[in-house]
C-alpha cells in the first residue's frame, strides 16, 4: 500500500507540472484519488462518455469522426445525407459548445439537431452489415491509451458504463474494431431499429442527446442499484451534460470527474473548472501526454 501511495504522489506531482491540466481544488482531488486507491478496484466503477472522451477530437491537426460523422465519411450513404448532415453540424455544433448559451436554451436546439439527423438516416438505405465497413474506413480514433484503459478496467473487473448520445451500433463497432468489447462494459446509447431485411428503419426507445443524460432509463433501471457496493465513481466526459451520467448512482463515497476540454478552450475553461474536478485541455491521450509514470513505474 505504501508503494501505491508513493505512485499516487508522483502522479500527482506530474499533474501539477502539466500546464494543460486545470484543477479547482487540488486538496480535494488529491484526497479523493488517495481514498479511491485505498479502497481498491472492488469499490470502483467508471462512467464515461464516448465521442471526444474515449475517442480523439483531433489527430495531427485533423478533426476525427464522432459516431454520427462515421456515417457521413466516404460514399457509403447518399450525397444528400452528407450535405444535409454537414449543414446541421455546422449550425448546431457551435451552439452545443457555446459557453455563453445556457443549457436550458441548448436543450431544444439539441433535440432539433438529433431529430433532424436521425430522420435523415431513415431515408438512406443503411443496412446493419454496412456499419462495420464504414467504421473500418472512417477517421474515428480512440484516444491514445484507451485500449490500455479498457484492458485494465477489464482485468480488474471494474464495471464501466459508456453513456453516449452518439449511435450505439456505430460505437460498438468502433470498440470491436479498435479495441475489445469486454464483459465489464455496458453501453447506453441511441440504437438503430432494423427491419427483417436488416435495413435501418429508425431508432429504438428514447432519444439520448448531450443534455438529457440525467433523464435516461439507466438511472431508473437496476444498473446503478446493482453496483451500490461500488461507492467510488470515476466519471469521464467532454461536455457539461456528461456530468449527469452517474446521477442514478446511490451510496457514492468518492466521485472524481475528469473533463476533456477540446474546443473553445479559453472561453470555456472557467465554466469547466467550476464543474469538473480535473480539466484536461487539448490532450488526445488517456495518460496526460504520456506522463512518465505511465512508462516508468
Ligand atoms: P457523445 O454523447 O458520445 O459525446 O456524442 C454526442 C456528439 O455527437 C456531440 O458532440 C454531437 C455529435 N453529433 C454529430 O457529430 N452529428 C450529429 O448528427 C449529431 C446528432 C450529433
Amino acid at each position: 500500500n505504501i508503494e501505491k501511495m508513493d505512485i499516487v504522489k508522483i502522479m500527482f506531482e506530474e499533474l501539477r507540472n502539466q500546464k494543460h491540466v486545470h484543477i479547482r481544488d487540488w486538496d480535494f482531488v488529491k484526497s479523493t484519488i488517495e481514498n479511491m486507491v485505498k479502497d481498491g478496484p472492488d469499490k470502483l466503477q467508471v462512467v464515461a462518455d464516448f465521442d471526444r472522451t474515449l475517442t480523439k477530437y483531433m489527430n495531427n491537426g485533423t478533426i476525427c469522426a464522432t459516431c454520427h460523422k462515421v456515417l457521413e465519411e466516404g460514399d457509403h450513404l447518399p450525397e444528400f445525407f452528407r450535405t444535409k448532415t454537414k449543414e446541421l453540424r455546422d449550425t448546431y455544433f457551435p451552439l452545443e459548445m457555446n459557453p455563453d448559451l445556457p443549457v436550458s436554451e441548448k436543450i431544444p436546439l439539441m433535440i432539433e439537431w438529433w431529430t433532424k439527423a436521425h430522420e435523415l438516416l431513415v431515408h438512406c438505405g443503411l443496412t446493419k452489415q454496412s456499419i462495420r465497413k464504414m467504421v473500418e474506413t472512417s477517421s474515428v480514433m480512440l484516444r491514445d491509451g484507451t485500449v490500455w484503459l479498457f484492458d485494465h478496467l477489464h482485468a480488474n473487473d471494474i464495471p464501466t458504463l459508456i453513456f453516449s448520445a452518439g449511435i450505439g451500433d456505430v460505437l460498438e463497432e468502433v470498440i470491436r474494431f479498435k479495441a475489445t468489447h469486454h464483459s465489464n462494459m455496458k453501453v447506453v446509447s441511441n440504437y438503430m431499429a432494423f427491419d427483417e431485411c436488416d435495413r435501418m428503419v429508425g431508432f429504438q426507445g428514447e432519444m439520448i442527446h448531450v443534455y438529457n443524460k440525467n433523464e435516461n432509463a439507466v438511472h431508473e433501471s437496476n444498473y446503478f442499484t446493482s453496483l451500490e457496493n461500488r461507492s467510488n465513481i470515476l466519471l469521464l466526459g467532454d461536455g457539461i451534460g456528461d456530468l449527469h451520467m452517474a446521477d442514478g448512482a446511490t451510496n457514492v463515497k468518492n466521485k472524481l470527474t475528469i473533463g476533456f476540454l477540446n474546443v473553445k478552450i479559453e472561453e470555456s475553461l472557467e465554466l469547466y473548472m467550476s464543474k469538473y474536478d480535473i480539466v484536461i485541455c487539448s490532450d488526445e491521450t488517456m495518460d496526460v501526454q504520456k506522463a512518465s509514470y505511465y512508462h516508468g513505474l
